[in-house]
């Protein structure tokens, strides 16, 4: 891959080679983990690296790139039971192999950058930079999973691995989320089942081989797509199987728990998130992070803000509409081609629920900027702002994961968290304000899995921002992914003496 070329920015490979030699020697310490950088795009070396990717991502490549194999229903049985007997191998590798093979598959993902990024503007019509990020963050799973397995390792308990684990993805953050779910469950000993979601299988794909490259064998990690009649079911309701890792939509995790009764299932599902600025905040900080969260890849990430609640002379105050209106109204919306998009098309036809947030208004509700349909393909649209948006109505209490952003008014905090908690969903929440004492009293009260005080709500840092739901947004999650404890999910702890 000549357009792989490594962006002249980051540092060569080769500390982090050695820290691979390092894992392995049981004598030495266990490396320390950093987050790895995202491209500095203000570069020009890096723009024409950026052209250069994004150029050879023609539906002809696409089509040339390899897709993980269909199964029928009469294939699952002899599927898991490849992963189970290729699961006993892997659990009786010393942790610091597996730990090497994931700092190998990290090494690879960083040089692939063009290659990830070039995908899943393809697949997903992600812009460049919204995936260059997630390529870091799959990076960070690799190597924070493998710094935690071998922290796990050295601890006076022993662990007893899943063997079969089901993993299944969704196709907003294409790269980071199957390569997190897969990477965790492989660290902690267990082979994995990934299933793509249907419109990034070559995102998949390119996760799963740099695993193998580096050395994961191929029963202990399998790609497949379960054919369209009942052999998702018969996958996902095994005996065999252990385990599911499913980040998508709350429906998809009851379906999966509907088909069989002791489902072992960590999911990760819908959110209606929002941010409130109260008017001690930093007003152009927070409409930055209002603008980029919201509309940052078209609002399909289920960490978006879909809510602002503006508390007081914040929401009376025109200047402080008009400059949200101009933040939004300046982010480019178009194609992955235009490397200057941060809002890009919807990756699928807008559902039902996002059509009616985009083109219509519920009583009391006006357009601060009205969203435009940009293109015929229906999937491109400009950013669009409602205001007035009233308690208990669909747009306060309905995810619609596309490009449209709602404003509530609030009295005075305690009515903002009250709007805030008020939806079944419980994913982020952000809250701008430097006023110490409000900050407080709303970590005390806000119902969320991430909570944010002066920051954007989407994009959790690996290790620093461990990512997971409350409430509706997640299904059996004990600990969250990219934080020390997630490794833990997959099995059960002993100490020495054989104690549960
Ligand atoms: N981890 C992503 C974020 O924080 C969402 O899956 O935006």
């Amino acid at each position: 891959h000549g357009y792989d070329a490594p962006r002249p920015n980051h540092a060569q490979d080769r500390a982090a080679e050695q820290a691979v030699e390092l894992a392995v020697d049981e004598s030495l310490p266990i490396p320390a983990f950093a987050n790895e950088p995202d491209t500095n795009a203000a570069l020009p070396a890096n723009q024409a690296w950026a052209r250069a990717a994004i150029a050879t991502a023609t539906p002809q490549w696409l089509a040339a790139q390899a897709v993980p194999p269909v199964v029928a229903e009469d294939e699952v049985d002899a599927l898991v039971a490849r992963a189970r007997s290729a699961a006993a191998e892997w659990s009786a590798r010393p942790a610091a192999e597996r730990a090497a093979i994931l700092y190998r598959t990290a090494d690879i993902l960083a040089r692939r950058r063009g290659h990830l990024v070039s995908l899943a503007a393809a697949e997903a019509g992600k812009a460049v930079a919204q995936t260059d990020p997630e390529v870091s963050e799959a990076i960070d799973f690799a190597r924070y999973y493998a710094h935690r397995a071998l922290e796990l390792d050295s601890t006076a308990a022993a662990f007893t691995p899943d063997r079969v684990v089901v993993v299944t993805p969704p196709w907003n953050f294409p790269i980071a989320i199957p390569a997190g779910g897969t990477f965790a469950a492989l660290a902690a000993g267990a082979a994995v089942i990934h299933k793509p979601s249907k419109p990034t299988p070559h995102c998949s794909m390119a996760v799963l081989e740099a695993l193998w490259e580096a050395g994961v064998p191929r029963d202990v990690c399998q790609g497949v797509f379960p054919d369209e009649g009942p052999a998702g079911r018969a996958l996902i309701s095994h005996p065999d199987v252990d385990r599911i890792i499913l980040t998508g939509a709350s429906e998809t995790a009851a379906l999966f728990t509907s088909w069989r009764e002791e489902l072992r299932i960590n999911a990760e599902t819908s959110g209606k998130n929002s941010l409130i600025v109260t008017p001690s905040a930093d007003r152009d900080l927070a409409i930055a992070d209002l603008a980029h969260s919201a509309f940052g890849h078209a609002g399909q990430k289920c960490s978006a803000a879909s809510l602002g609640i503006l508390v007081g002379s914040t929401y009376d105050s025109k200047r402080f509409r008009r400059q949200l209106v101009d933040a939004a109204a300046s982010m480019v919306v178009d194609w992955p081609s235009n490397l200057s998009a941060t809002v890009g098309p919807l990756t699928e036809d807008p559902s039902d629920k996002l059509l009616r947030a985009l083109t219509t208004l519920e009583p009391g509700e006006s357009w601060l900027l009205k969203p435009r349909k940009l293109d015929d393909t229906g999937r491109l649209w400009s950013p669009g702002i409602k205001d007035g948006v009233a308690p208990g109505t669909f747009f306060h209490l309905t995810e619609c994961f596309g490009p449209v952003l709602g404003l509530m008014r609030a009295e005075n905090l305690n009515e903002a968290i009250e709007l805030q908690n008020a939806t079944d969903f419980g994913l982020t929440a952000g809250l701008h304000s430097l006023e110490p004492r409000e900050v407080r009293s709303w970590l005390d009260r806000v119902q969320a899995g991430n909570v944010y005080v002066n920051r954007g709500i989407t994009g959790a840092i690996v290790r620093r921002q461990p990512f997971g739901g409350w409430k509706k947004s997640s299904v059996g999650l004990g600990s969250k992914a990219g934080g020390p404890n997630y490794l833990m999910l997959f099995g059960s702890w002993a100490d020495r003496a054989g104690q549960v």
